[in-house]
């Protein structure tokens, strides 16, 4: 059996499923080109039929993206196979990856087809996937609760119509380690040409068990693991890419097989895609939660200074922490800045974009002394969301005063008019909000509000993430700033901005 493990990444697919963490292509660009540095051998960049705005972002991925594979979701329908081939044409490696549901409850509830139509179904789709290439991905949906004689048939059609891995999804997060263990067995050596595919675990997390689940695959043969950075998913989530990689890493003694995984750009990997949809990282989230490799115990800390491996099963550098060293500052020129992004994974497309980023960069290390990565990274995620903007803040002057009302006066460009307003409430976020909300025509629902700083210190930027529902559509919106009241309004006008683009979008398993 190989001793290569494949990390498909589906941060940008099933991640971006999870309410409210929807990118933009040039967003999605910037996680997939981190992906990429990272060595992730498959990008699933999106789901290509689902909008006119998906399709143009896996495209966009797929002309970004060199060293790893490029793939888009498409269920077993001719129009979704069209639409993904199209996207991913003009691509390095290019994945198709066709689902069809294949448990009774499925089969019976949601597509009101018979088992027989379901296989004629598959096969047909990844025949008319191998139109477009040779890289055929193909999910039996549900496979968790589905019939073990009907995945052995389904996949054995597959396989023989073109499919050159098989993946089995855990699609409600219903199964036990054990169990998907012995799924997975059970189907590669029941399915007679087995040999002809490589078999993958896609695990949820609703048990809190998608990692293990994932990880009991390998032990059974999977040699293909799906998941995300951060673990980002509907619902609970799906593997934690950065989880499932360490694990694998740490034990090759165990597993007996390892990934390519440059496993130094994680924590920069897993920061970026908090920052851009607005999911913060738990702090004693496993291997990027700020507590992971905090040893707070004198005991520890003793045993640690004594010997490292007393209490340490991984280095903290090995997965990016420490290497923040800082980078930038003040004196730091127009070449520094551009080598530092590119190292970075952000590449500008023209002068202007350029321009833009060094003059936010200058203006703020005048206001801050040290500079770092997360300082960089934040400042592009700002110039991104202010460039597709209908709303965009122009001033805000907020006035505070123990025991006293807030007063919050603001300014925005709305659809190129300056409109000006002013509230008082007893906080000034609050007053801030309110005086936004008294110049658009929307009352959106807050769900939530954090803030959390960037960099270490009193002079660190602050970053805002606002969630918003609006007519049943959940949005997320990002502002930063060295003032969080600033960047408290930027993330409220950078939300709206989302809630009034209002693009539908089709969502894969309805
Ligand atoms: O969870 C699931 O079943 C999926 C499939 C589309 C693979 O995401
Ligand atoms: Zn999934």
């Amino acid at each position: 059996m190989s001793d290569k493990l494949i990390i498909f990444d589906t941060t940008l697919r099933d991640g971006e499923q999870s309410p409210g963490a929807s990118m933009t292509k040039d967003e999605k660009v910037r996680i997939a080109k981190i992906l990429e540095k990272m060595r992730v051998d498959v990008i699933e960049a999106g789901f290509a039929i689902a909008s006119q705005g998906d399709f143009e972002a896996v495209r966009a991925v797929a002309k970004a993206v060199k060293d790893s594979t490029v793939c888009s979701l498409a269920r077993a329908l001719d129009k979704d196979i069209d639409r993904a081939g199209e996207a991913i044409k003009n691509t390095n490696s290019a994945r198709i990856h066709t689902f069809i549901a294949t448990s009774d409850i499925h089969m019976q509830m949601k597509l009101r087809m018979t088992p027989d139509e379901v296989v004629s179904q598959a096969v047909r789709s990844v025949k008319r996937a191998t139109k477009f290439t040779n890289n055929i991905e193909f999910s039996p949906e549900d496979a968790g609760r589905s019939d073990i004689d009907f995945l052995c048939r389904i996949i054995e059609a597959a396989i023989d119509a073109g499919a050159t891995t098989i993946n089995i999804p855990d699609t409600v997060g219903y199964n036990i380690p054990h169990q998907f263990g012995e799924t997975m067995k059970e189907l590669i050596e029941r399915v007679p040409n087995s040999d002809k595919a490589i078999f993958s675990a896609h695990c949820h997390n609703d048990l809190g068990l998608a990692v293990s689940n994932s990880l009991s695959a390998v032990l059974n043969g999977a040699r293909q693991i799906e998941c995300t950075i951060n673990g980002l998913g509907e619902r609970a989530g799906n593997t934690s890419l950065e989880e499932v990689v360490m694990a694998v890493r740490t034990r090759q003694d165990i597993f007996g097989c390892d990934t390519n995984i440059d496993t130094k750009n994680i924590l920069a990997a897993s920061r970026l895609v908090s920052s851009i949809t607005g999911f913060v990282v738990q702090p004693n989230k496993a291997i990027v939660g700020a507590n992971a490799f905090a040893h707070e115990a004198g005991i520890h800390q003793d045993g640690i200074l004594k010997h490292r491996e007393t209490y340490e099963i991984m280095k903290a550098e090995d997965v990016g922490w420490h290497t923040n060293t800082l980078v930038m500052g003040k004196h730091s020129g127009r070449n520094a800045f551009k080598v530092r992004m590119s190292e970075l994974g952000v590449e500008f497309d023209s002068d202007d974009e350029f321009n833009n980023a060094f003059s936010r960069f200058k203006a703020l290390a005048d206001k801050k002394h040290d500079i770092f990565d997360e300082d960089l990274q934040a400042l592009v995620t700002e110039a991104q969301a202010e460039a597709t903007e209908f709303i965009r803040l122009i001033s805000l002057k907020v006035c505070t005063e123990t025991g006293k009302e807030n007063t919050a006066n603001i300014t925005l460009l709305i659809d190129g008019k300056e409109k000006s307003a002013s509230a008082k409430t007893s906080g000034a976020v609050d007053a801030t909000f309110n005086a936004i909300l008294s110049l658009v025509d929307i009352e959106p629902i807050l769900q939530l509000y954090s803030v959390t700083n960037v960099t270490q210190g009193t002079d660190s930027l602050g970053e805002v993430n606002v969630r918003l529902e609006y007519e049943g559509k959940i949005v997320n919106g990002q502002g930063v700033d060295t003032d969080i009241i600033t960047s408290s309004a930027k993330a409220y006008v950078h939300a709206l901005n989302k809630v009034m683009e209002n693009v539908e979008r089709a969502h894969p398993q309805i």
